[in-house]
């Protein structure tokens, strides 16, 4: 066990207040959460704080969008965020907003203090200008026909047809998204934060081991621009704190969002007479940790180490990224069900299931993370029901019925015993380095053992003989003790299990030093049934409702609207995010009213796909029936004007008569994957 009370100040990335929490967000808040309550039940000292993330454009049009204020849309999403967290036992020990006065007090007092010391520059640049709107547009509020492959309704980053990156001035003539107006250019002054002053102190910063190898040299490429700026003004009309000192300026969104997460602590620390400065001044001895998905871990791995640098306040001792959550191997998708909402969830099956899988599913990598329902369903019911509740159902009720509910004096192997609790050392190390899985497994592994221990001893055999029937008593005492120690173990993840336990068992909240000591010579309660089995209707419930959900809501599917400065080049990672599979071309036609258009039956080994695709100059449909080619297979489904594509073909070539359609060497099957 550790000696000394470690303090330590503990975050996960602010969600946006203008959408509900979904299983993909929960991979996070489940993640630090159980992080969390480990280091809380091995005794330490540890904060848990979070805040919707409330301001920026989208939040603002989404609040006009339904004829309410920003500051209405934002209360009313704290409370559904807060419902959803309680909900999965995230155990917050304070949820507050971005738009509060200590939020705009810290973004105040960090930007006055880079500034006074010349971190701030300004600078006049050229942005897109909605004439109707009289606002200026953020790229992904300019759309129009890509200038690449001619997809219409591109946003002004890049295309999801061809994936082409450009800026939105490179749009074939580009409408703001918002009023339909044709942008004009105009010139303003913004003001930029010199992230190039801090190069030296990031790059000794990234080689420390506060992030993951993989994002630490990710972040590295961006030295190679001489001296990097990052905008954090926005121009008027803008949902945000005003920038001091300047007239009709903002703070960019992500300027002030980081900082939420001191304004969450310090509110805390008011209210619990806490010291903020003990965790927060530069030469805090408590330790500072942000889990984080990693599509933002630019933001929080240099913009924010910097920012807190320059402005005399301690840096993070940790940036921990995780991967994203893909269900059943794809990218979550409301038309196949599977993007699920957190309330949807809660309507079928129980948190504590989720927050197993999660668990025997994470390490500390940034590797994505797959929810296989099928899987999911197996390893709870196999994990947590067979195996770990099997182990108090089979000894409980010989205890109750036949000695009084009372536990014996002994155990019957205490060598045993003792090697769980040795085996407890490296499972704590495990949560503590964020290795999840391997504690899972090795949790699972005592837990077999201790089924074959009573398999072995058959209890029920020897209670029928008066003779034999004394050792029943030790066998049974060793069978619980044996389960309570892995519900120590388990209590971060299944807290409120842990709790039934402790009821069943008759004993004081568990904490993690309780190991050394067994139960003995002691009363405990009539055994219920701890957890139950996932159905398999259950599952298909929850997915029947959230197609139900989607159709309601027919709006297309953007991600959420981050503005993020990353490079076009991408890593080993992302390249393997691309499915791209061999495709048989069943059916191929032309589509009426299209004049670049064919539309495409593929079948990708027992699977049939719907596509559109703009070879029509270069083909005659009738000639490609019967051919193999090749696909990506987990592009989002894309609404176009004639249905919905279910992927991409894939072609060399400019486009227009210059299009050659990608054929595999003759042997390949439908189906079969490229890598
Ligand atoms: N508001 C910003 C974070 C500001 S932190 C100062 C934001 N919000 S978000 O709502 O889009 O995402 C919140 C967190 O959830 C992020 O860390 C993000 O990576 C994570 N996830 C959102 N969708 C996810 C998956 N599908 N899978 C795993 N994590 C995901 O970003
Ligand atoms: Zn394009």
């Amino acid at each position: 066990m550790t000696n000394s009370i470690r303090k330590i100040l503990v975050t996960s990335a602010l969600p946006y207040a203008n959408g509900q929490i979904h299983l993909g967000h929960l991979l996070e808040y489940i993640q630090t959460d159980i992080w969390v309550r480990f280091q809380r039940h091995r005794g330490n000292q540890c904060f848990f704080v979070c805040a919707d993330d409330a301001h920026g454009t989208p939040i603002m049009l989404k609040a006009e969008e339904e004829g309410i204020s920003p500051q209405d849309l934002i209360d009313r999403v704290q409370i559904e965020h807060t419902r959803d967290f309680d909900n999965f036992l995230v155990s917050f020990d304070n949820y507050y907003s971005t738009h509060s006065p200590e939020n705009r007090h810290f973004s105040e007092l960090i930007y006055n203090r880079l500034n006074a010391k010349g971190h701030i520059n300004r600078r006049t640049i050229t942005q897109l200008y909605d004439p109707e709107k009289h606002m200026f547009l953020p790229d992904r509020f300019v759309k129009s026909t890509c200038p690449t492959c001619q997809s219409d309704d591109q946003y002004g980053d890049n295309c999801e047809v061809c994936g082409s990156t450009y800026s939105p001035t490179d749009l074939i003539d580009p409408k703001s998204a918002i009023s339909g107006a044709t942008p004009e250019e105009r010139e303003s002054e913004q003001l930029f934060f010199k992230l190039g002053d801090f190069r030296e102190f990031l790059e000794e910063w990234l080689d420390q081991g506060h992030t993951q190898k993989e994002i630490a040299n990710k972040q590295k490429e961006l030295f190679k621009e001489e001296l990097f700026e990052w905008d954090i003004s926005r121009n008027a009309p803008y949902w945000g704190f005003e920038i001091p000192g300047e007239k009709n300026k903002y703070f960019y969104v992500w300027m002030d969002a980081p900082i939420g997460y001191l304004a969450s602590f310090q509110n805390l620390c008011e209210r619990e007479g806490l010291d903020f400065n003990e965790f927060m001044n530069k030469d805090s001895e408590c330790e500072l940790y942000h889990f984080i998905g990693k599509d933002i871990a630019r933001f929080h791995t240099l913009f924010w180490p910097a920012q807190l640098h320059g402005a005399d306040f301690r840096t993070p001792n940790g940036v921990w990224a995780h991967g994203f959550l893909t269900v059943n191997g794809q990218k979550m998708s409301k038309s196949r069900g599977t993007f699920i909402m957190a309330q949807t969830y809660m309507n079928h099956l129980n948190p504590e299931y989720l927050r197993y899988y999660f668990a025997a599913k994470l390490d500390n990598s940034i590797e994505d993370l797959d929810l296989s329902l099928e899987d999911f369903q197996a390893r709870v019911n196999s994990d947590l029901v067979g195996k770990l509740v099997n182990i108090a159902s089979r000894c409980a009720g010989f205890i109750t019925k036949v000695f009084d509910g009372k536990l014996g004096n002994q155990l019957a192997d205490e060598t045993m015993y003792e090697q769980f609790v040795t085996t407890g050392e490296t499972i704590a190390h495990s949560y503590e380095n964020r290795r999840f899985s391997k504690a899972m497994r090795d949790i699972i592994a005592l837990a077999d053992q201790a089924n074959q221990y009573i398999d072995a001893s058959k209890p029920w055999v020897l209670v029928k003989d008066d003779k034999t029937r004394p050792q029943v008593l030790d066998i049974c005492t060793q069978g619980l003790n044996l389960f309570r120690l892995l519900m120590i173990y388990l209590k971060p993840v299944l807290p409120v299990t842990a709790e039934n336990a402790e009821n069943f068992l008759n004993i004081d909240p568990l904490c993690w030093e309780d190991i050394s000591t067994p139960l003995l010579d002691h009363s405990i309660n009539r055994f219920k049934p701890l957890l139950t089995r996932i159905e398999e209707k259950q599952l298909q419930a929850m997915i029947e409702e959230t197609k139900e959900t989607a159709d309601a809501n027919p709006k297309p599917e953007s991600g959420p609207l981050i503005e993020d400065p990353i490079s076009g080049e991408i890593n080993i990672d992302d390249f393997f995010k691309v499915d791209l599979r061999v495709a048989k071309i069943l059916e191929a036609g032309h589509v009426e009213g299209a004049d670049k258009l064919l539309q495409f039956t593929l079948d990708i080994g027992g699977e049939t796909r719907n596509i559109f695709s703009g070879i029509k100059s270069a083909y005659d449909p009738e000639t490609l029936v019967g051919r193999l080619t090749v696909m990506v297979a987990n592009l989002a489904p894309r609404k176009m004007k004639f249905g919905i594509s279910e992927g991409m073909i894939l072609c060399a070539g400019s486009g227009d008569k210059e299009i050659y359609l990608l054929e595999p060497d003759s042997g390949a099957k439908p189906g079969m994957r490229i890598t």
